[in-house]
């Protein structure tokens, strides 16, 4: 049941359209889990040094790679230039530590993690002001960042660059400093947030959408909860509609949500630590949504975004966040 089907980006190089996300997994159960989606058929993994689990995950494609049951050229493996070294000077120290942490030569993608920058003190902890919020740098440039982005490109150390949580805006300002085009945004993206705008204007400029917390990211709760922060969260798979849609074609609501993301021409990147889970979220490619199926589902958007980086309180001080809503002051 391996992830047969590929979206072809504008640089030539082929994403797996679903792809295993590792945030918030410990390192035992991120080894565990890597281990599972690689035996059900996975070759696309979504990680990044904020995750935490670089090393774990390396262990276990070192294991696969050196008992020669993978090809590297046959995995996808996606990490990010962290908030904290969103600067220039940081793009190639940064990498090549992921790249040490991940036992690779290369990474597939490698994406500017957010389009805001964070200072941290010597020891790697986050700077908060006298008022606890967290300290931002707001000089922030992108273009200068991506230009160094491209020279991982020219030296090999990444087959294709894109960026994260870019808004349309953010976007477009690239395009007009680039040499190299981004090949991907990876952004929020399911039924209650499908940010219609943002993904049309990517297709049309031939940057692939990936779709994170395409099951509506339930485990961010606890990760809220540690930071303060008190919010309600909508669970996807209980949504009328999709349970509907999921009974009449004998698939479960994750599937439902899974096979639309991926209809409408976006990558999507579930993530799951339970074996049954991983390989049900593989499990999308013996059923078709209608068109009367898919526009239903396109009719939920309720434009909630569940990762809106409240998290980091006083993020929103930054002039490039762009994710306002009434969780950040
Ligand atoms: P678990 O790791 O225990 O499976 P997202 O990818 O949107 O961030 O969502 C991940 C959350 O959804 C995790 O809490 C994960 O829990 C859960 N999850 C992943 N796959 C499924 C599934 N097929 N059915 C129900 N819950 C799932």
């Amino acid at each position: 049941m391996a992830c047969t089907k590929f979206l072809t980006l504008n640089n030539g190089e082929k994403m797996p359209v679903i792809g295993i996300g590792t945030w918030q997994a410990s390192d035992e159960e991120i080894e565990t889990a890597i281990d599972v989606a690689l035996s059900a058929g996975y070759r696309h993994i979504d990680t990044a040094p904020v995750y935490g689990n670089e090393k774990a995950i390396g262990r276990v494609l070192k294991r696969w790679l050196d008992a020669g049951k993978v090809k590297r050229e046959d995995l996808y493996i996606v990490t990010k230039l962290p908030p904290i070294a969103n600067r220039p000077h940081e793009v190639e120290p940064t990498i090549k530590q992921s790249l040490a942490d991940l036992q690779l030569d290369y990474v597939d993608m490698y994406l500017v993690h957010t389009p805001f920058t964070l200072f941290i003190n010597p020891d790697g902890s986050f700077q908060f002001d006298d008022e606890g919020r967290i300290k931002v740098d707001k000089s922030t440039d992108h273009a200068a960042v991506w230009a160094e982005m491209e020279k991982l490109v020219e030296s090999g150390l990444a087959k294709s660059i894109g960026v994260s949580n870019f808004s349309k805006e953010q976007v477009a300002r690239l395009l007009k400093n680039c040499k190299i085009r981004p090949a991907n945004n990876q952004i929020e993206h399911h039924v209650y947030l499908q940010q219609r705008d943002l993904v049309d204007f990517c297709k049309a400029e031939n940057i692939a959408i990936t779709a994170y917390s395409p099951l509506g990211s339930k485990g961010i709760a606890k990760f809220n909860a540690a930071a303060g922060v008190e919010r309600d969260l909508p669970d996807l798979m209980d949504i009328p509609e999709v349970k509907q849609i999921a009974e009449a074609h004998k698939k479960t609501p994750a599937q439902v949500l899974l096979r639309w993301i991926i209809d409408t021409g976006v990558v999507a990147i579930p993530k799951s630590t339970n074996e049954a889970r991983l390989k049900q979220n593989l499990d999308v490619f013996d059923f078709q949504l209608s068109a009367e199926e898919v526009a239903k589902l396109c009719a939920l958007d309720k434009n909630i975004r569940i990762c809106d980086f409240s998290f980091f309180r006083g993020v929103e001080q930054h002039p490039e966040f762009t994710f306002k809503n009434q969780f950040t002051n």
